[in-house]
């Protein structure tokens, strides 16, 4: 067998208003019904001979695969969410003011969601985007529909077997009582092991040293706050013919001959340049106008970054 049962990760007689019948009937009869399930199917893969398997046979399989993994990290996460008092940590009521706005904004929505699966099914889930390095509520349905790259570190379980032994159809006092018996301090344990995993490596280019490239969302910014920055298209000319789009605010200089009108640049305000990506002609230009004492930077998505966020065009002249 490839996956082992986990031991469940909260003490049942412990927790308020949730019977310890209820929850040894979820571990036993879900969780462990998912994981021999999960099992199951992964020796009938084993067993496959996949140039001969049918494609629906083998598009079957690997979804049960899915959901019934899914379902066992979700309900193994599950208990381990539960067994507390229910006070959140200050560490994590930080954290969630600073994702969420406040403590009580991100318990609104969580609760909420939680609320409106109410008669339905699916998982409220807390998950840390490593991309972006902050937390988001989302729904898991069918077990699956997981963030990708996402940590999940909470999770809710809104399948009727979580609840309808003690609850009857009452979902929403189920949803309060899973937020009295959320163990805080185990969930501030979670976020900070998820808080290590980085995002995706920036793209390197070390021929350029270390010059910063500057975000197209900050580059508006700067425009749109009547900071004087003076943008220009550096593209190569037969990249930017006459009559083709062009950033709204930019102008367009021949990367090539940049002695003819680096003249009309004032030292005083800040200078972006960018080309197609944000790769070479960008980088470059940027260094020599740096060498030649401009504040110089390069947009580091180039003119496809600019149309790729729907920022306003206008034609090259
Ligand atoms: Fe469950």
């Amino acid at each position: 067998m490839r996956y082992t049962l986990k031991q469940i990760h909260c003490r049942p007689w412990t927790l308020s208003y949730l019977s310890a019948k209820l929850i040894e009937s979820h571990y036993e009869n879900n969780y462990g019904g998912a994981l021999r399930r999960l099992n199951a199917i992964t020796a009938q893969l084993e067993s496959l001979d996949f140039e001969k398997t049918p494609p629906h046979v083998l598009n079957g399989l690997k979804r049960e695969e899915l959901v019934a993994l899914n379902s066992t990290l979700l309900h193994e996460l599950y208990f381990a969410s539960m067994g507390g008092d229910g006070q959140p940590t200050k560490a994590m009521i930080e954290v969630l003011a600073r994702d969420f706005g406040s403590l009580d904004r991100w318990r609104a929505e969580f609760r909420a969601m939680g609320y409106a699966l109410g008669g339905g099914s699916g998982w409220v889930v807390l998950a840390y985007v490593p991309r972006d390095g902050r937390l988001i509520n989302q729904y898991a349905a069918e077990h699956s529909q997981a963030i990708s790259s996402g940590v999940p570190i909470l999770a809710l379980d809104m399948y009727e077997h979580a609840y309808h032994m003690d609850f009857g159809a009452n979902a929403k006092a189920y949803v309060d009582t899973f937020l009295r018996n959320v163990d805080w301090p185990a969930l501030g344990q979670r976020y900070e092991d998820a808080a290590k995993v980085s995002g995706p490596r920036p793209l390197e280019q070390p021929e350029f040293g270390d010059i910063q490239g500057v975000g197209v969302e900050e580059v508006k910014a700067m425009m749109a706050g009547g900071q004087k920055v003076q943008v220009i298209d550096v593209r190569p000319r037969a990249a930017a013919l006459r009559g083709q789009d062009i950033a709204e605010g930019a102008q367009w200089r021949d990367p090539e001959q940049l002695q003819q009108w680096i003249g009309e640049l004032s030292k005083s305000e800040p200078v972006v340049v960018y080309c197609a990506y944000g790769f070479h002609v960008g980088c470059k230009t940027a260094i020599k106008l740096r060498e030649a004492g401009f504040d110089a930077k390069y947009m580091n998505s180039g003119h496809s970054g600019w149309k790729a966020i729907g920022y306003p065009l206008k034609m090259n002249p």
